[in-house]
């Protein structure tokens, strides 16, 4: 291809060694286990990260969730804010979030023993004298953002939240959680590489319409992460920012017809376990307050529809399981759930973690390699007690258009 020849190669970044199956909590390339005792799962650990999306937890209730490998209880207390603990009471075991909410503590429903913030077991009303030890189960400090519950699970004091200015103008900023059957990381390798968009996503008809041409790529480090640029032949560069650890921003062209410019979109991918994430999207859609409900109307119906439709689970077991074509997937009435669905196939074919010692990677990957440097070089760093590279804490819109 023309474009290709213009410049020089660019410099080749070694691809990285494999993934032993056995984990080796040393193993600096190893960036999908994610565990409290693993290299990345330490390294994720040191930034805020999304646990919930706050709208769907009620004052006074209380859910199991699963953050990197630990099983935690989220819960609301009256005064509406949001505690993240363990999910066993330190009394004899039971699940907490079965437990009832009392204040800004969560009592278990076994015997009532009480906990604050912290995880400290604050009451327990069948001992006549209290224990002459602490009782404490896990604790993570939470903040609300963007509509998301975040939480901090590293040691120590937890950082700056990130701050985006851009999604505070006008517009309307909305968020989106869905849990996928594969590794994080993989989505991740996904969301910067924009060579595959006009393949996969092609049959996907936005409105705006996307442009097809295969870009060429670019890549650079940044003080936040990386930009990962797609060069076509119109001169637009496109660009996406890598917001490290595992977010990532992008635009997107618009769904609703009173939105006057391309969304601004956040991407974070959070490990439930090793085999599975959750993504936590935010959206800042622009358009003016007089068109708020009718967005919020759209979209609420949009989601509505498409869950009397074959469940996505479905169309990607027959995909995968060769009972339906790949280009004979139905469209169900929005570009953004074709691309969701195309998205989950591709990544769910290539196991829920990709086996990296069978990957050829070419030019059009580059910024995939360089992501997998950062982070090797990142977690050589903690490995060996080493300064961490100091990422700011906000980054710029990214660029519209294709
Ligand atoms: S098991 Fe929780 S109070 Fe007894
Ligand atoms: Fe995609």
């Amino acid at each position: 291809m023309s474009l290709a020849n213009a410049e020089a190669r660019p410099k080749d970044l070694s691809m990285q060694p494999n993934i032993p199956a056995v984990q080796n909590p040393d193993n600096v390339h190893d960036f999908v286990h994610t565990g409290a005792n693993t290299l990345a799962g330490r390294y994720l650990r040191r930034f805020w990260q999304p646990v919930y999306q706050a709208a769907d937890l009620k004052i006074g209730w209380s859910v199991p969730v699963n953050m990197m490998g630990e099983n935690l209880t989220l819960f609301r207390g009256a005064s509406g804010k949001f505690y993240l603990v363990g999910n066993r009471c330190a009394h004899r075991g039971t699940q907490l979030s079965t437990g009832m909410v009392d204040g800004e503590g969560l009592r278990c429903a076994y015997h009532g023993w009480k906990y604050d913030a912290t995880g400290t077991c604050v009451d327990q009303p069948s001992e006549p004298r209290p224990f002459d030890r602490p009782l404490k189960i896990a604790g993570y400090p939470c903040r609300e953002y963007l509509g998301l519950v975040f939480t901090y699970m590293g040691e120590g004091e937890p950082p700056e939240m990130p701050y985006f200015p851009h999604f505070d103008g006008e517009g309307l900023v909305v968020s989106h959680r869905i849990v996928w059957p594969f590794s994080y990381f993989q989505h991740l390798e996904n969301a910067i590489d924009e060579a595959h968009i006009g393949f996969l996503h092609a049959v996907s008809p936005y409105q705006g319409g996307i442009n097809n041409e295969v870009p060429r790529i670019s890549t650079e480090e940044s003080e936040f992460g990386l930009v990962q640029y797609g060069s076509r032949s119109n001169g637009v560069k496109r660009a996406t920012n890598y917001f490290m650890p595992n977010l990532t921003s992008w635009a997107q062209p618009p769904g609703f017809p009173a939105e006057t410019d391309w969304r601004d979109m956040l991407g974070w991918r959070v490990p439930d376990g090793d085999h599975s994430h959750v993504t936590y999207t935010v959206t800042h859609a622009h358009l003016t307050l007089e068109h708020h409900e009718a967005f919020h109307a759209h979209r609420q119906k949009e989601w509505e529809d498409l869950a009397k439709m074959t469940p996505v689970e479905e169309i990607a077991d027959d995909v995968l399981s060769g009972r339906m074509r790949f280009n004979d997937i139905p469209y169900r009435g929005s570009g953004a759930d074709m691309t969701r669905i195309q998205d989950r196939i591709i990544m769910m074919g290539q196991g829920s973690i990709v086996a990296r010692e069978h990957e050829n990677l070419g030019e059009a990957d580059i910024a995939i390699k360089l992501l997998r440097q950062i982070w090797s070089r990142e977690l050589t760093a903690l490995r060996d007690g080493k300064p961490l590279k100091n990422w700011a804490r906000t980054m710029p819109p990214p660029r519209s258009g294709l």
